[in-house]
């Protein structure tokens, strides 16, 4: 029988769990929203109430929609809110024992028929799954950034997920309006497999002057058609974590290709995630937009 699937728990208020909760709140779930402190929850849902608003100032939403879709998102300090979720979505942060130990609390938790999800970049599913005591009902469940945008969900399965979770699971992205790809349990999946190298890349080239950052980036926009240049989107994605991502590849995978730039770890030391910390290969400004270029560690 098919798992019925009314709430879900999202554990992480920031860009990828805040973005979570709005489509699904949108898909017409009702979303338990937890971050570490109450302000970081109210945080992650007043930027989906923000995002849903202006979908309806633009006429892609009716005002009630976006009203109804905002009310349906609660924030929570308490990790026992997810206590009658039928499905979970973690999007914390990119580090294994974090997200492990989350995974441990939430079994102790929630419902024994709640499916858990891992928005994780790189980890592996099959050791997560097994931190979380319940590996059967344990999946990937990749989304990409921004979520209310981006049409694509990477599915892992881990070495012991069930039939059924993988199915409810596919349903439930269907549902959000996502096109799912069914990826095996390899460090980065498909999509980071191939995409933080480049923009590692990237990184190396400005490190060894061959390029300004608007250089790299322009070229790769009009010389490849990708809508953005790597680096702009290391800034989009948060350069702790491509770090960490990059971090998985070259452990998991073994090969020095994989290994992060030294420019990106300085960024990194420095405070500079990119774009949700204001600065990153570029300046931004409190709305987001550029306003400026980092230029080894000084500003322009
Ligand atoms: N940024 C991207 O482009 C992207 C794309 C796909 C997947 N992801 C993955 O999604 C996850 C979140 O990334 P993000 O970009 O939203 O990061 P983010 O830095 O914007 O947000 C992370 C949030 O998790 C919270 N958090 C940290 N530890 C926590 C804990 N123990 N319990 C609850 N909340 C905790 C932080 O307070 C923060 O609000 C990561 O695993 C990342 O790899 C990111």
């Amino acid at each position: 029988m098919a798992i019925e699937i009314q709430r879900l728990g999202v554990a992480g208020g920031g860009q990828m769990g805040s973005g979570i909760a709005q489509i699904a709140a949108q898909a017409g779930l009702e979303v338990s929203l937890y971050d570490v402190t109450e302000a970081l929850a109210r945080a992650g849902m007043e930027a989906a109430r923000q995002r849903l608003a202006r979908l309806a100032e633009r006429g892609n939403l009716s005002a009630a929609a976006a009203q109804e879709a905002g009310s349906r998102i609660h924030p929570a300090a308490q990790l026992e809110a997810f206590a009658r979720a039928d499905f979970v979505i973690e999007a914390i942060v990119e580090n294994e024992p974090a997200k492990a130990e989350l995974f441990r609390r939430l079994n102790e938790i929630c419902s024994p028929k709640a499916i858990f999800a891992s928005n994780t970049s790189s980890i592996s599913i099959t050791r997560l799954g097994a931190a979380s005591g319940r590996p059967a009902l344990f999946i990937g469940m990749h989304f990409m950034n921004p979520p209310p945008v981006m049409k694509l969900v990477e599915v892992i399965r881990g070495l012991e997920t069930s039939d059924e979770t993988y199915a409810a699971t596919r349903s439930l992205a269907e549902r959000l309006g996502k096109t799912t790809i069914t990826v095996e349990d390899a460090p980065g999946f498909v999509v980071n497999r191939i995409l933080l190298p480049m923009i590692n890349e990237a990184i190396f080239a400005l490190q060894e002057g061959v390029g300004s950052a608007p250089d790299i980036d322009t070229g790769m926009r009009l010389g490849t058609n990708q809508p953005m240049g790597p680096l702009e989107l290391a800034d989009l994605i948060g350069l702790d974590t491509c770090l960490a991502i990059l971090e998985v590849l070259h452990r998991g995978l073994g090969e020095d290709k994989y290994r992060p730039c030294a420019l990106l770890r300085k960024y990194v030391d420095a405070g500079f995630f990119g774009r949700k910390s204001g600065r990153g290969f570029y300046l931004y400004g409190r709305d987001g937009k550029k306003t400026g270029v980092t230029v080894a560690g000084t500003s322009t």
